[in-house]
């Protein structure tokens, strides 16, 4: 009967099991860790030998129950593997639990973390205390477009500089630095806490921001008295990518929260989610449900999908009321990756639109980790690549250099431009890139990147257009015309130099 019942039901039978008298082996029983290292923070073993075959499960804050495989108990000691996620070299890991005179050693190793701890016999109510509570996901469903994002959205979020060093006062002063800069006036209106601002959840099981947030309402009528909008992240697992509380079953009552508070903005991370996720069917509904909770607060609120690009996220983002969906991992403030992602791993053209937008994640600008050259290939990257334009430093420091860099009109111009295309690659030559964004206007963007690590001259014709001639050229940067005869350019190491073309 035993093998017939599921990892879940399996907990279950391991409760009922937890008296020692029916103890098929010496470690059949519940195990509990009080101190556990954080990740993935196994607080329990259930081992049952009943009905033959044993069987085991592992309990852990981040991940809920995770099902032993190819359990083998012997002399004192249990083997098994554990599913393991983000390592292909090793799709599962082997783990070991083993008596140490009345308490249970546990070693293992998952994802990029060792664990190992000391566990004592538990009794069933301990157990069920500890036993993890599956939700259900609901069947996909479609929202339609709610008019909001038409333009690649613009702000600042805390994540880039702050990381979970984030609290009231700071975003406060965000806010204060977005208007007294002018950046609020250039466009950037979104004010965006990222992880680390949750505490715990409340008896009713509403979640409640820790001390550094005394008052997320007062918050948001801080920004908004601004001309501001507040966002806020959560994930969709039981904890988010830094161990803070997740949205996982209490997806409708948090979005509930959220629009109480005057949220305007979701940043939705996959997290530990990825455990109970891990297929397009999977993502796509745990994204709709949020999706769908956030409309039914009746409150516009944009939706951003970090799920790391995967299973082609843009082919269904907007499905799931997404308005902007992460194409990659994470960016740093390097020239590599920020060229990794920008060049190569920035979604999909074709998805991207109004009401809908590839994320290849935050700005790094002022962050200091590149120079002025590359951080001018990174504006022009995004604005050619018509991404959100969230900032990632911190505001109070914002240099009139990197100033210069963010606010220039015509440059953010392209990167808001009414027709919403994603630019990409026209040509592709050595260390060289001609880069190509048609305007509402008539006339075409056209970026010219230089990769290398030596100045590169350039050239560009009406054809990269899509001209047959030139009628104008302008450098965007400069906010000046050329000669349209000009059409040969030196591009810095690392550079970018942005045109408009007009043609015919
Ligand atoms: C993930 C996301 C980041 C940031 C952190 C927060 O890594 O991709 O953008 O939100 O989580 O923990």
């Amino acid at each position: 009967m035993l093998r017939a019942l599921t990892t879940l039901s399996l907990a279950a039978a391991l409760t009922l099991a937890a008296a020692p008298a029916r103890a098929a082996t010496p470690l059949d029983g519940v195990w509990l860790f009080d101190k556990a290292p954080s990740f993935p923070g196994v607080t329990m073993l259930q081992i049952t030998s009943q009905g033959g075959k044993p069987k085991g499960v592992v309990t852990s804050t981040w991940y809920g129950a995770m099902e032993m495989q190819n359990l083998v108990v012997k002399d004192g000691k249990a083997t098994f593997e554990l599913r393991n996620l983000n390592d292909k070299a090793h799709p599962t890991r082997q783990w070991t639990a083993a008596l140490e005179g009345q308490a249970l050693k546990l070693v293992g190793d998952f994802w990029y973390a060792h664990a190992e701890q000391t566990g004592r016999r538990g009794k069933a109510r301990e157990a069920k205390a500890r036993t993890f509570k599956p939700t259900t996901l609901p069947p996909l469903g479609s929202l339609t477009p709610d008019g909001l994002a038409r333009t690649p959205p613009m702000g600042w979020s805390s994540w880039n500089k702050f990381a979970e060093n984030i609290d009231d006062k700071t975003v406060r002063a965000m806010a204060d630095a977005l208007v007294a800069t002018g950046l609020r006036d250039a466009g950037y209106i979104h004010v965006n806490i990222d992880d680390g601002w949750q505490g715990t959840r409340g008896p009713d099981g509403a979640l409640r921001p820790n001390a550094k947030f005394p008052d997320m309402k007062a918050l948001a009528d801080y920004v908004h008295a601004r001309g501001l909008k507040l966002g806020i992240y959560s994930a969709p697992g039981p904890k988010t990518c830094a161990g803070y509380e997740g949205s996982y079953g209490h997806v409708q009552q948090d979005a509930r929260t959220f629009a109480a508070w005057g949220v305007d903005y979701l940043k939705y991370d996959l997290c530990s989610g990825e455990w109970f996720y891990d297929d397009a069917d999977k993502v796509q509904r745990t994204y709709y449900e949020m999706g769908a909770a956030l409309r039914a607060t009746g409150r516009a609120i944009v939706y951003s999908l970090c799920e790391y690009g995967r299973f082609d996220v843009g082919a269904w983002g907007r499905n799931v009321g997404g308005h902007l969906w992460r194409t990659t991992g994470d960016i740093t403030d390097d020239y590599p990756t920020m060229a990794r992602i920008g060049f190569d791993k920035n979604g999909k053209p074709e998805h991207a639109g109004p009401g809908g937008w590839n994320d290849p994640d935050m700005l790094e600008i002022g962050n200091g980790g590149m120079s002025h050259d590359a951080y001018v290939t990174h504006m022009t990257l995004w604005a050619m690549s018509a991404a959100p334009l969230m900032m990632g430093h911190d505001l109070r420091q914002t240099s009139p250099e990197v100033l210069k860099l963010l606010t220039n009109r015509e440059v953010i111009a392209v990167d808001q431009d009414a027709m919403g295309v994603q630019g990409q690659a026209a040509r592709r030559e050595g260390t060289t890139e001609v880069w190509k964004k048609p305007l509402a206007d008539g006339s075409v963007a056209l970026a010219l990147f230089n990769r290398g690590d030596a100045p590169a001259t350039i050239s560009v014709s009406a054809a990269d257009a899509g001209f047959t001639g030139l009628e104008g050229m302008r450098d965007v940067w400069a906010g000046a015309d050329l000669a349209s005869s000009r059409t040969s350019f030196v591009v810095p190491p690392r550079g970018a130099l942005l045109l408009k073309a007009r043609g015919r």
